[in-house]
């Protein structure tokens, strides 16, 4: 494909298969080698430029998704030998060993403070989780992020798409060394993407390609098309329709995390995508990704599970609503049709006051894949006893798992530890998951009963329930 777009304020019109990874282009095309390669599967973040001025990692981008876009590597951040603030308090702060990190660190504290010029340690902290360093030590480089702060300017305005397009002047022609068969479109609308899928049964759809781009990788998917939906802009956002929220199913994990809505009125899911990924795969990954792929681990369906979520699917020609319950059929399948898309996740409200909460279990704590995870949405009387109560787990069976003899057997009850220490036994039971790389079967049962030990803590010490007597927030 021809790709107009702007590397480091040089414009250029690329000659490169649709499908190339972006830092494959940056690196061997262009030979900006600034930018590294150290797992090629969004593990950790050496690979992060910024695309119109925000942290994208590049081994999960691919040429098609920048056409038209600016892009800045390490190589484009200094000022002739000046080097960027963030830069030099790398330097001024040791924040380099080795340096193989550092480009990377670099790019995402730049998107940061950027945004954001006045962050506490902690947020530089969870800003950089995504971006792993082996031999620095991340004390250095939250340092020199921090002391880097003042030189930055305020809020900065974000190179737009806008202004590439009117950008005039050189057009390097730079030609590609590989070659490739698959095709990569991006339609910018509902009406431009039918007739591409009704042409082409077998074209896959992509949306932030988190999942997707690292199964190419691994050759599990051999499309010769891919249809990607994250330009189209009738997929994205959240809306509320009277006593429901409506998420479209292009909606970033990190636009629902930035939502006050979703904040305010489904915390469960809040949570939950808080801790999925890092911040750089929640900038890409989507609600929609996260359903399609179905993952029993997929960290969105426990809470999508007790918020009674339903999925409206879309095609050339019909509409239809199914429950979550329905369109999950197991690990990786979906009742999703030749032709059909996910449009949105419809959410009815929980009345005010309901207690929500998630929690998982991983290996560490940014990019871990649970090894079992528990949603709560719960409904207490005045006296404290549960009204209603739904729990979902992930990770413990070949989909999210609701209970219902468990739910039963809590309502009318107090949440206290007494009355559910009684069901965890059952639980114990009932979960029927598997053993894999991440933990043994019998290792996952009993978190998954454990998760549901510490429901009555996490709300008191959430400050919702009072000591000893539950009450409602
Ligand atoms: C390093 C790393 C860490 C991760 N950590 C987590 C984690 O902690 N928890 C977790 O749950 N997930 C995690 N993931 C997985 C992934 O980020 C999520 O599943 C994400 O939500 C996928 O969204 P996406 O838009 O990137 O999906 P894509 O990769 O674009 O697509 C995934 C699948 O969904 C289909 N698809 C996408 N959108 C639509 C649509 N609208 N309609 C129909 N089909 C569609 C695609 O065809 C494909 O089959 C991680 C991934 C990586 C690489
Ligand atoms: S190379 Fe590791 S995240 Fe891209
Ligand atoms: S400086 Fe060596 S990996 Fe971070």
């Amino acid at each position: 494909m021809k790709l107009p777009c702007i590397i480091n304020e040089e414009h250029y019109r690329l000659e490169v298969p649709a499908d190339r990874r972006v830092v494959d282009l940056l690196r061997e095309d262009l030979g900006l080698t600034g930018t590294k390669e150290g797992c090629g599967t969004g593990e950790c973040g050496a690979c992060t430029v910024l695309v119109d001025g925000r942290s994208r990692l590049s081994c999960l981008t691919v040429a098609a998704q920048i056409e038209g876009r600016r892009i800045t590597t390490i190589e484009g951040l200094a000022d002739g030998e000046t080097l960027h603030p963030v830069q030099q308090a790398f330097v001024d702060h040791g924040a380099v060993q080795c340096g193989f990190c550092t480009p990377g660190m670099v790019m995402t504290a730049v998107d940061l403070l950027t945004d954001h010029p006045e962050p506490d340690r902690t947020e530089i902290t969870h800003a950089i989780s995504g971006n792993l360093c082996r031999c620095t030590g991340y004390q250095k480089i939250i340092d020199a992020i921090d002391r880097a702060r003042p030189s930055i300017p305020g809020p900065a305005t974000r190179p737009t798409l806008a202004a590439a397009d009117k950008s005039p002047v050189v057009r390097p022609m730079v030609r590609a060394a590989t070659r490739s068969s698959r095709q990569i479109v991006l339609p910018d609308s509902c009406d431009q993407l039918w007739p591409l899928l009704a042409a082409s049964p077998g074209a896959r759809l992509f949306c932030g390609g988190t999942d997707l781009f690292v199964w190419l990788r691994a050759g599990r998917c051999q499309a010769r098309l891919l249809v990607g939906l994250e330009r189209i802009d009738e997929l994205r956002g959240i809306g509320s329709d009277g006593d429901h929220l409506r998420i479209g199913a292009a909606t970033t994990h990190a636009e629902l995390l930035a939502d006050p809505t979703i904040k305010e009125h489904l915390p469960v899911l809040h949570q939950a995508v808080a801790q999925l990924g890092s911040p750089l795969i929640r900038r890409t990954g989507t609600i929609g990704g996260n359903l399609v792929t179905a993952s029993p681990a997929g960290d969105t369906l426990p809470p999508l599970a007790v918020l009674e979520a339903t999925v409206e699917l879309r095609s050339a020609t019909a509409n239809r609503r199914l429950s979550l319950e329905e369109f999950l059929l197991g690990p990786g399948r979906t009742d999703l049709r030749e032709g059909e898309i996910v449009a949105a996740i419809r959410i009815p409200l929980p009345p005010p006051g309901s207690l929500h909460s998630f929690e998982k279990v991983g290996r560490r704590a940014a990019l871990a894949c649970s090894i079992a995870s528990l949603a709560g949405l719960l409904d207490l009387d005045d006296d404290g006893t549960i009204r209603t109560i739904r729990l979902a787990w992930g990770s413990v069976a070949e989909t999210v798992l609701r209970l219902p003899q468990i739910e039963a057997a809590l309502i009318g009850q107090p949440l206290d530890d007494t009355h559910i220490t009684a069901v965890l036994p059952a639980v114990r039971k009932l979960v029927r998951p598997i053993s894999d790389v991440r933990a043994g079967a019998d290792y996952r049962r009993l978190v998954a009963a454990n998760l549901l030990r510490r429901l009555p803590t996490r709300f008191c010490s959430d400050h919702r329930l009072a000591a000893g007597r539950p009450q409602r927030p």
